[in-house]
């Protein structure tokens, strides 16, 4: 088993009979939704779970497990996603897969948030690979100039010749923020990005995890936030 499956399989173990649960988006998160189809269909495993994507939804209805829509589950008992990045205060970076407004709302909903990733997602400082910020595709251009003014370095995403769209028909900024006056005040950045019109949604996430569960080769770590 690699690390990422230990992970995903490990917090399947943390979903009870009667919960909802929302599920999250990535190759971690493809485990923990593999595992949930297992428990499912051996187990009889009674559980309701809000999908963070159409990969997601699309790999979950395959396995027979039964879904409900965010705006039908205002309060899901726990959410299970992937990260990107996540320092030792546990600001974490997700939105690598693209799925990053979705991940929020849901995690938002959440009464008990777990992060799933391999040890390698556990640094010091986040930031390394950029973050990436959700934007209107309708006037991007004015959202990428007022980011260059601000010190930020924006980089539209790409898959192959075209532009990367997400679920919500958007565009994802993956955006460098290292010369910007914010430094490492996270909390400062995220309300300058968000009061910004045309950005639709940031991928920190802010103190937003109950646990960790980071795999590595052989071991599993568990980490309890402890602001939580
Ligand atoms: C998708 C995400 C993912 O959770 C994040 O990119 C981690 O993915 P993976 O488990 O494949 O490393 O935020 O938007």
């Amino acid at each position: 088993m690699n690390a990422k499956q230990m992970a995903g399989y490990e917090a399947a173990t943390y979903v009870k009979d009667g919960m909802t649960v929302g599920i999250g988006t990535g190759s971690t998160a493809h485990f923990l939704i593999e595992k949930l189809g297992q428990r499912v269909a051996e187990e009889g495993l009674d559980i309701r779970c809000v999908s963070t994507s159409i990969e997601s939804t699309e790999y979950a209805e395959s396995l027979g497990i039964p879904l409900l829509d965010t705006n039908d589950a205002l309060e899901l008992d726990i959410c299970i996603d992937g990260v990107d990045e996540v320092d030792p205060a546990f600001n974490g970076i997700k939105g690598g897969g693209g799925a990053l407004f979705r991940e929020k709302v849901v995690a938002m909903s959440a009464k008990y948030n777990i992060w799933i990733c391999d040890d390698s997602k556990l640094v010091q400082k986040i930031g390394a690979f950029g973050l990436p910020i959700e934007v209107s595709p309708f006037g991007y251009k004015h959202v990428v100039r007022k980011l260059e003014e601000a010190g930020f370095v924006p980089k539209l995403r790409m898959k192959g010749k075209d532009i990367y769209m997400t679920n919500n028909h958007n565009y994802i900024l993956d955006t460098n923020y290292d010369n910007t006056k914010f430094c490492t005040d996270y909390k400062a950045m995220e309300r300058f990005l968000k009061g910004m019109l045309g950005i639709v949604e940031t991928g920190f996430f802010l103190n937003t995890t109950d646990l960790i569960i980071s795999a590595g080769s052989e071991v599993i770590t568990t980490i309890k936030n402890p602001n939580k």
